[in-house]
């Protein structure tokens, strides 16, 4: 069939996550047990404390929400114009303006002269995000918040575990947030990860959370059933069923936003995480080093791969941070042009062999769908943004795709290229 992938360019398999998480096992899930996920948590992340949530989201609105208690008469919140909608959603929930900052040229890095453009006296925070496990430069976005008394808020939700000289991410930041989400390397269905390096700050949170996420006997029943049943689905024989057959079906209508996970909606749930979820997650959390290093071994090998695709452009971590050591669910690559990488995954994404886009586009080109929340852009704005969006692809890097299927997406894209 013209333009599917050549079956025997793809050896039987099962369908790839499109991210590495990390399996629950049964003895995972029994009752009881130490339920200390926060200090947990924080010794694995090697930060002094952290704040359990019920999403990335929700940490992130109780961090603005305490902020913005700090400092009234500030509104703005700075943040990468590719980033995830649901950041959007957090900030509009606060009652604040987003502001969309480009990036550098190919890079997830924020551009520092779209920062000096964009943070003046009623800028709250500037968001540098991690994307892909990748570690991005926050140190310009530090140097620019100081010049105008704003705080950094450092968007770890897609980094979990990743350092800075054998730091945890976003230390030396005001705040810092993980997601637990599905498919994270660490999940407990819906979760989150706060954690703030100033006392007073710190507290703030906390009163923030009280007062925002009480304990919800009803969403965390939900959250629980949906934990088990994504206990069952994540490995091999389930996600054919529960990941491959939706995602076949959002592309058979053309519908790259949902096919992505880009669709949300508000508003965002805000609760307490249950004792059962959280001791869920301490031991689970045992095994995370170990996957990580291997998932880093993983993409090691796999990149040394791509790199050999003439004219295919790797992301890694910001070559601006000494000492960035990031984490790997995905292999974050850059096609020449959007035609390209855009033919490549209209023949592979459904595929199942791991292929996916971070997002679809920029916050502002979601057609119409986020407009109440992010403010329009001019097609000359966030140049470096957009082109990024078009460009960019992820392949997963879960074990679950082998050697002989990674090979095989490495010479469909080497061979798009030379079509090209
Ligand atoms: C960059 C980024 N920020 C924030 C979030 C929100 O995290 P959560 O899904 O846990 O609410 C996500 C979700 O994937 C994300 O990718």
């Amino acid at each position: 069939m013209a333009g599917a992938p050549d079956a025997a360019d793809f050896p039987p398999g099962p369908v790839a996550p499109p991210t590495a998480g990390l399996p629950l096992r049964l003895a995972d899930l029994r009752p009881g047990g130490d339920d200390g996920l926060a200090p947990a948590l924080a010794r694995f992340l090697g930060l002094e404390d952290v704040l359990v949530t019920c999403s990335g989201t929700a940490a992130l609105v109780i961090a603005l929400t305490a902020l913005r208690r700090l400092s009234p008469d500030r509104d703005a919140v700075v943040v990468p114009a590719y980033t995830c909608p649901l950041v959007a959603l957090a900030v509009a929930r606060c009652g604040l303006r987003l502001v969309l900052c480009d990036l550098l040229p190919a890079s997830l890095d924020l551009d520092p002269a779209g920062l000096a453009a964009c943070c003046d006296a009623r800028t709250l925070a500037i968001v540098p995000t991690h994307l892909g496990g990748r570690v991005a430069d926050a140190g310009p976005a530090r140097i620019r918040a100081r010049a105008v008394g704003a705080r950094v808020i450092e968007d770890a939700a897609q980094a979990l575990g990743a350092r800075v000289d054998g730091r945890g991410i976003g230390a030396d930041s005001d705040i810092v947030f993980f997601s637990l989400a599905v498919g994270k390397g660490l999940t407990i269905f819906e979760g989150g990860v706060l954690a703030a390096r100033d006392p007073a700050l710190r507290a703030a949170c906390r009163d923030a959370a009280s007062a925002l996420a009480p304990p919800h006997a009803g969403w965390e029943l939900r959250r629980s059933l949906e934990l088990l049943g994504y206990a069952a689905l994540y490995r091999p024989a389930g996600l054919g069923w529960a990941y491959g057959r939706p995602l076949r079906r959002a592309l058979a209508r053309g519908d790259w936003v949902e096919a992505a996970g880009d669709d949300f909606d508000p508003p965002i749930p805000l609760h307490a995480v249950g004792r059962w979820r959280r001791a869920v997650g301490v031991r689970a959390l045992a095994r995370l080093p170990d996957f990580l290093e291997a998932g880093r071994r993983q993409a090691a090998a796999r990149l040394d791969r791509l790199r050999r695709i003439p004219g295919l452009r790797l992301i890694g971590d910001s070559p601006a941070v000494a000492g960035a050591r990031g984490t790997w669910p995905v292999l974050l690559v850059l096609l020449p042009d959007p035609a390209v990488r855009d033919r490549l995954m209209e023949r592979l994404w459904g595929a199942g062999c791991g292929l996916s886009l971070p997002f679809v586009r920029v916050l502002p080109d979601y057609g119409g769908r986020y407009d109440a929340v992010v403010p329009p852009a001019a097609p000359q704005d966030l140049p470096h943004a957009r082109a990024l969006a078009g460009r960019l692809l992820a392949i997963g890097n879960s074990p679950w795709l082998d050697d002989a299927r990674f090979e095989a997406v490495a010479r469909a894209i080497g061979r798009a290229l030379v079509d090209a």
